[in-house]
């Protein structure tokens, strides 16, 4: 009855014998009040951004939608060259990470891997990521086209267009707190400008409220190495801000 007092035990002294005694009586599940209901703090997991390179944290709903995205992009046929790949390249990293980098399509070596960078250009891109002091694991790498484009020639107005939400959504999901841009096809995509990469490079631009830095692409780079001095400085600065971003400061 209501008000009864169970037997035995106190309830308010001893609550684990009082749950034990509900328990005991058949009740299965005990509905919190609406002022206790009300003091419950969110899921600290899906307020928190988790902490900087080398954190282990992984947001159970993020890595749900990127997993189905990637599952989306290896069965997408929205433009003819899915019909030449051997594999879609969805992109790789943490998807935590505080950086992101995008590139432009897959090469021979990505096509064949299923894997974005991990050619002759993406050897240096690792480097480059090395000398500001993460780790390829610690950053999110992606491209605006997903597909490689035979013999590497350049991404087509269309293939863009098609490809570009998936980029998109990579963003959206990886929440990253920069962005560097690699190259004229990933900084005109994303800044919707045909501004030469040479001007755009050197300062912070802005995609969707982040940061976002051009810079060289890093196959450019190995054809050009006198370019590498104002690549450092690039990535000098892309590395600043994200310290700055994560101190608060
Ligand atoms: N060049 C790119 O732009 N992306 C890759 O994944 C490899 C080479």
């Amino acid at each position: 009855e209501p008000g009864d007092v169970p037997p035995g035990p106190n309830p308010i002294k001893d609550v684990t014998t009082y749950f034990n005694y509900l328990k005991s009586i058949g009740v299965e599940y005990v509905e919190p009040s609406a002022s206790a209901r009300k003091g419950t703090p969110a899921d600290p997991r899906k307020a928190v951004k988790p902490p900087g390179p080398g954190s282990d944290f992984v947001e159970p709903s993020k890595s749900l939608t990127l997993e189905a995205l990637s599952e989306e992009v290896a069965n997408c046929t929205k433009c003819p060259l899915h019909e030449t790949r051997a594999n879609a390249v969805f992109g790789s990293g943490s998807r935590n990470a505080g950086i992101m980098f995008v590139g432009e399509a897959p090469g021979a070596e990505e096509d064949k891997q299923g894997l974005p960078f991990v050619g002759r250009s993406g050897k240096l891109l690792t480097k480059m990521i090395n000398a500001i002091d993460f780790k390829r694991e610690d950053v999110y790498i992606a491209n605006v086209l997903k597909s490689r484009p035979p013999n590497n020639r350049d991404p087509g107005p269309d293939e863009i267009e098609a490809c570009e939400p998936y980029l998109k959504l990579q963003i959206e999901i990886i929440k990253p707190l920069v962005i560097c841009a690699l190259g004229a096809h990933a900084a005109h995509t994303l800044l919707k400008t045909n501004t030469p990469i040479g001007k755009l490079r050197g300062k912070f631009h802005e995609y969707n409220s982040v940061p976002l830095l051009a810079t060289y692409h890093p196959a450019f780079l190995l054809r050009n190495s006198a370019y590498k001095k104002e690549s450092w400085k690039d990535l000098q600065l892309l590395r600043d801000e994200h310290k700055k971003i994560v101190s608060g400061k």
